[in-house]
């Protein structure tokens, strides 16, 4: 890294001193590897075009920003055979085309110039879009670099069937990688893993059809554009934009060798680079990243692990994942086996077989049944999804995951049945990485690969902190790629979700005889369906939408699904009637059970706090469709016997506010107390607002009374109230004072809790509470955060 940093540096030191750079390369002139300040440079100075070195011997042909920070290459001539530092060049031949020679004479890239034409390049130029031209003297392009992109699209560069963006192996690496952005033969955009094992599909997401995943196969021009706003369409219909949207502003899209497809744009006064939009979200749902039999985890970054019973396969080389430490079963001799569990943890692909409705056993036995078998993946989701796997590829592990993967091996082999903790492989040793550009590297390629990947851990982490930082933006963004959204992760959707008869309902409530509760949105009454399923049936008041809206949305909620939400089974819309059918959850909501006189023990309340977490995260980062609650409270968090956490009421906001002729959050939702500041302030709704609500919630779980009766009735001193509490406990925090424990601690807990959890807790409220709502923390990292102390133990003090 050292390296290549002194020695881009050093370049822009004598591109600067002694800028000797050209408009445009003549026929029969050349520019050359030794004099570092022979560039072609676009008219408006944004682009350069020259030789890029690695160390003192590895040179590439290529095109990058002039402004950024660290040197972007945006195209390259000869990305799998750098050219040597001493006596290489590149020259407009006498028959027009454009030459790269190395240091022997040996043409290393010649440009594809059509000969037969009956005219010849006369010169090169590199245009301000960044794109360089061979022109005839007429000034006809004959043939221009955007043709040929390497990773990384421009404004205005045509993509089309022909082309392909590949990623470079790594960073500073610039060979051909593994990820590869193009039009599929369904016409199709698509991101693809091809590499040594396997090669795999990843996005558009798998588990949904083309037309779910918002694209159509139907269009065979194949065509795709990004342009000068920063708004990429194309002939499949796929459609997003920079979240900065608008003239002026210079931007790339790559193919970055993390397997992630980005949209940038260049903050022009530090000349650093923002994602403004990406692919992949959770970035270990890359396919073929950590090898076979390797699990991608979050710490927070992505890292790769191997789960019991597994050991690295190459230290130095993560990616070729890990190999058993124990012998391959032969199908001919039976001998005792175990299934090794790891929660949340799941492998894509190379399925042998798949049954929903079967018990877990049923799903033992059919893998044991089977000598290919390696493992399989069980999930209980109202019924039990059992998919045996011949290998294990693309593991991945995510909170959203409600399964596990059980792994098959020898009874002998040590390993605990139920793994929770997977621990990131140390893939810290980069000092290696160092020796790139000595002579050796360019003649021998294998060892290449092994330092890209060494670069690609290193630096993935980084990648992921600043995706954290962004995913507030996320939310306006997402929006525009809108797919149907369905049941988290397989491709057999079950849609119990569906439409029910007034008449149904009546009867089942016995004519709404038995309430549960009722809100601002409606009353809630218990009933049984005909096929026995107790269900909670929703009368809404203040719906105004027509019927086909209410359809559209309704069903869009139904067919949300996490283990934090209330599932929702179905609706009804006749006439003036508009009710939602959803599980009935056993335990009532949340207030019933903390605030005095009732009381509810630690672990409760911390489970309650993840559960509540990982719903929002769902709703916020992951659900397909973006879902803002607007009114989280306690009254709104069920716990089933388990006392589990499910949010009741999401999607709310939507139903019964659009169509009401004024603008989509003009009526103010959410509860007194729970409320974000920016509600009274007229300002736009984000996500932030549930962030708030939860801060307060994640409070009234440690103080265990409601926030609100710290103080008076009146509103504003409500607010106030909490505002002062805050700042009080954090000046305590800040000054060291453990007091601060004493203020904010439920006294009924007498001791029973966990002190580290307490501390994360009351942190993250009061992060949550925040008046400045840029300064709140997203769901995603709130969860992060709880995620890490879970595992404390419960300590009696
Ligand atoms: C060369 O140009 C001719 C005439 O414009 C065209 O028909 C032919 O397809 C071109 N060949 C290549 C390889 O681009
Ligand atoms: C196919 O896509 C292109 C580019 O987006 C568009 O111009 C064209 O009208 C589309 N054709 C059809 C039949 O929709
Ligand atoms: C560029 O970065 C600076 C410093 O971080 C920041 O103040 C500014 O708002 C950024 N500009 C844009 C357009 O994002
Ligand atoms: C999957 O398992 C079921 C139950 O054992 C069996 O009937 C079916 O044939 C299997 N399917 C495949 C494709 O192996
Ligand atoms: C490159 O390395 C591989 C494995 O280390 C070796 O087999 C091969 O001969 C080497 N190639 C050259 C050109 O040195």
């Amino acid at each position: 890294m050292k390296y290549r940093a002194f020695s881009v540096s050093f370049l822009c030191l004598l591109c600067f001193a002694t800028a000797k750079t050209l408009g445009s390369l003549k026929r029969g002139s050349s520019l050359s590897v030794e004099d570092d300040s022979d560039f072609l440079t676009s008219p408006d100075k944004s682009f350069t075009c020259g030789f890029h070195g690695v160390g003192t011997n590895a040179y590439w042909f290529s095109i990058w920003f002039t402004s950024s920070k660290d040197r972007t290459i945006v195209w390259m001539a000869n990305r799998d055979k750098p050219v040597n530092g001493l006596g290489s060049r590149v020259y407009l031949s006498r028959d027009g085309s454009m030459v790269l020679t190395d240091v022997d004479g040996a043409i290393i890239w010649k440009s594809s110039t059509n000969s037969s034409t009956s005219t010849v390049a006369e010169r090169a130029e590199l245009l301000d879009s960044g794109n360089l031209v061979l022109k005839d003297p007429s000034g006809k392009i004959l043939w221009q670099s955007f043709d040929f992109p390497t990773d990384t699209l421009l404004p205005n560069q045509r993509f089309r069937k022909t082309n392909k963006l590949i990623s470079n192996l790594g960073r500073g690496d610039f060979g051909t990688g593994y990820f590869s952005f193009y039009f599929d033969n369904d016409n199709v955009l698509k991101l693809m893993y091809d590499g040594p094992d396997i090669s795999s599909l990843y996005w558009p997401d798998l588990d949904y059809s083309v037309f779910q995943n918002g694209r159509n196969a139907y269009n065979s021009s194949r065509v795709a554009v990004l342009d000068e706003l920063g708004s990429f369409s194309s002939s499949d219909e796929l459609q997003f934009s920079a979240f900065d949207m608008g003239l002026r502003v210079k931007r790339r899209l790559s193919m970055d060798y993390d397997g992630n497809l980005r949209l940038y744009s260049l903050n022009s006064s530090t000349g650093l680079w923002i994602i403004t939009w990406q692919a992949m979200v959770e970035l270990c749902k890359v396919h073929g990243i950590c090898g076979q039999n390797g699990i991608c985890i979050y710490t927070p970054g992505p890292k790769c692990s191997c789960p019991p019973g597994y050991e690295v396969a190459d230290p130095s080389n993560l990616n070729l994942g890990c190999k058993r430490k124990f012998k391959k079963r032969t199908c001919s001799k039976s001998q005792e086996e175990k299934f090794v569990q790891i929660p949340q943890v799941d492998f894509y692909g190379f399925d042998l077989n798949f049954s929903n409705t079967v018990s877990i056993d049923d799903c033992r036995q059919l893998c044991l049944g089977d000598c290919r078998c390696e493992a399989f993946s069980y999930r209980l989701n109202g019924e039990g999804r059992c998919y045996t796997k011949s290998a294990l590829f693309n593991g991945y592990k995510s909170p959203d995951f409600v399964g596990s993967i059980y792994l098959r091996m020898p009874v002998s082999v040590e390993a605990p049945l139920l793994v929770t903790r997977l621990n990131a492989l140390d893939s810290c040793k980069s000092t290696e990485a160092q020796k790139m550009g000595s002579a050796s590297m360019y003649d021998n390629t294998s060892k290449r690969v092994r330092w890209a990947y060494l670069y690609w851990f290193a630096t993935a982490a980084g990648a992921v902190e600043i995706l954290f930082i962004l995913s507030g933006w996320w939310l306006l963004f997402r929006r525009h790629g809108a797919r149907a959204p369905i049941e988290d992760g397989y491709h057999v959707i079950s849609s119990q979700f569906r439409m029910f008869r007034y008449a149904e309902l009546k009867k089942a409530t016995k004519t709404f005889k038995e309430e549960l509760g009722r809100g601002a949105s409606g009353a809630v009454f218990k009933g049984v369906l005909e096929d026995e399923r107790v269900v909670a049936v929703k009368k809404l008041a203040d719906i105004y939408q027509g019927e086909d809206v209410f359809w559209a949305e309704v069903s869009i909620i139904g067919k949300i699904n996490h283990m934090n939400l209330v599932r929702i089974w179905g609706f009804c819309s006749e006439d003036k009637h508009r009710l939602l059918v959803s599980e009935f959850i056993e335990n009532g909501s949340l207030d019933k059970h903390l605030f005095p006189p009732n009381f509810l023990g630690w672990q409760e309340r911390f489970k309650v706090a993840i559960g509540v977490a990982k719903g929002l995260a769902y709703l916020h980062h992951e659900c397909l469709e973006w879902v803002i609650h607007c009114d989280v409270k306690p009254e709104n968090i069920l716990l089933d016997s388990n006392f589990e956490a499910k949010i009741a009421d999401f999607g709310l906001a939507k139903l019964t506010q659009r169509g009401s002729q004024s603008s989509m959050f003009s009526k103010v939702r959410g509860t007194k107390g729970y409320m974000a500041p920016e509600w009274a302030l007229n300002l736009p709704i984000t996500a932030k607002v549930d962030v708030y609500s939860y801060g307060v919630v994640i409070l009234e779980l440690v103080k265990g009374i409601r926030l609100s009766n710290w103080a008076l009735e009146d509103s504003e001193e409500q607010e106030a109230e909490l505002t002062r509490c805050v700042r009080i406990v954090k000046r305590k925090i800040q000054c060291g004072e453990d007091s601060w424990m004493e203020d904010m601690l439920d006294p009924r807990l007498k001791g029973q809790f966990s002190r580290k959890q307490a501390e994360k807790m009351v942190e993250i409220g009061i992060s949550c509470v925040e008046e400045d709502r840029s300064r709140r923390p997203t769901m995603d990292s709130v969860l992060q955060d709880l995620l890490e102390c879970e595992g404390e133990s419960y300590v009696h003090l």
